[in-house]
């Protein structure tokens, strides 16, 4: 299979076309790219999972253009979830809803919930409405693979496996949307992400937070590797504990780099001479470009050091993804 990369002027038409004939078609949102199919076609769904080697009992997020196509999708939604659909749609968050009949099991994966997203992308919503029909889709990356962040990521990862990719530039966003659980007595957050607990809990109240541990696996995502690079990736727990490592790294005749922000840059370069990537100024900056960095350095170097951001706002989510990627590895 060959596989085309088109923009929204040249590719919507085939994008429809494809959804419309029970196809994949991969497209961009303002957090990662997504791998989609018609959600309420269950032959189609299969496709994702096949083009993925991603396992069938993994749910999929319905993605949406219109906030009226929830009440089709889910049923029995309560004031507070109204609320947090009110509030941050569109936007970078999953609300989990009690699923209406009209969701195939393939979705769901047997489960009686379903994840319901609608992206602010602007070229995620012409799709989606171009389609007519709500896109079960996960992120467009391989299984185990980091998600991709621009449509080279996809191209480079899912080549031969999908019809088209649509064009949509850099995801500004840049990791996953936060999942809220809203079929819990108190709402619970099972991904952190963009939207962090505190602005939940400004609309709710009271949220519980993502643990990190997972005693009983509500995302079932959750319990499999998930964001690796294909390197070996460990995060430190200072500059000098970064310099050492990368010291002792390249003694041992590895090619490392350092991931951080300017600041932590700054300080490290006064003396030295070493291979980094700039994340950026901000936790938001920081956020954009985990992945993108992430790709460029399992493709430049074979071992990479990253900062700990620690866990104001959307740094903890920026660190979820980080400490799922080096599998807890810290010096
Ligand atoms: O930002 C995003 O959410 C991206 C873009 C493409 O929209 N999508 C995405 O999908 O990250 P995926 O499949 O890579 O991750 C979805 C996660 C999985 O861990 C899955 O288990 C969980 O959401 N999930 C989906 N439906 C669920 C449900 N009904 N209950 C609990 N967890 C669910
Ligand atoms: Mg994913």
């Amino acid at each position: 299979m060959q596989t085309e990369i088109l923009t929204i002027e040249n590719g919507l038409d085939k994008a429809a076309e494809l959804i419309k004939n029970g196809d994949v078609v991969v497209f961009p949102t303002e957090t990662v790219y997504g791998l989609g199919a018609n959600a309420f076609d269950a032959q189609a769904v299969r496709k994702i999972f096949q083009a993925k080697g991603r396992p069938m009992d993994n749910p999929l997020i319905v993605h949406i253009a219109d906030i009226k196509d929830i009440d089709k999708l889910a049923v029995d939604v309560s004031d507070s979830a109204r609320k947090v659909i009110q509030k941050f749609m569109p936007g970078a968050i999953t609300v989990i809803l009690k699923k209406s009949e009209l969701i195939p099991n393939e979705v769901s994966a047997g489960l009686s919930t379903v994840g319901i997203r609608f992206p602010s992308h602007p070229v995620a919503q012409a799709f989606i409405k171009a389609c007519g029909v709500p896109i079960a889709a996960p992120s467009a990356n391989t299984s185990t693979k980091i998600s991709p962040t621009t449509a080279e990521h996809v191209y480079e990862d899912m080549q031969g496996r999908v019809p088209l990719i649509l064009q949509g530039g850099s995801c500004q966003v840049g990791i996953e949307s936060t999942i809220v659980d809203m079929t819990t007595d108190i709402p619970t957050i099972l991904r952190p992400g963009a939207i962090t607990p505190n602005m939940l809990a400004k609309v709710l109240g009271e949220v519980k937070t993502f643990s990190g541990k997972i005693v009983v696996a509500k995302a079932p995502g959750m319990k499999y590797k998930h964001y690796a690079p294909d390197c070996d990736m460990v995060v430190a727990e200072s500059e000098e504990h970064a310099w050492a490592k990368y010291q002792e790294s390249k003694n041992a005749g590895q090619n490392p780099v350092i991931l951080a922000r300017k600041d932590y840059l700054d300080r490290l370069n006064q003396n030295n001479q070493f291979e980094y990537i700039n994340l950026g100024e901000s936790n938001e900056e920081v956020m954009r470009n985990i992945y993108s960095a992430m790709h460029t350095a399992q493709d430049k170097y074979n071992f990479i050091i990253c900062q700990d951001f620690g866990d104001e706002g959307v740094a903890s989510s920026v660190m979820n993804r980080v400490n799922k990627a080096s599998g807890g590895k810290r010096v």
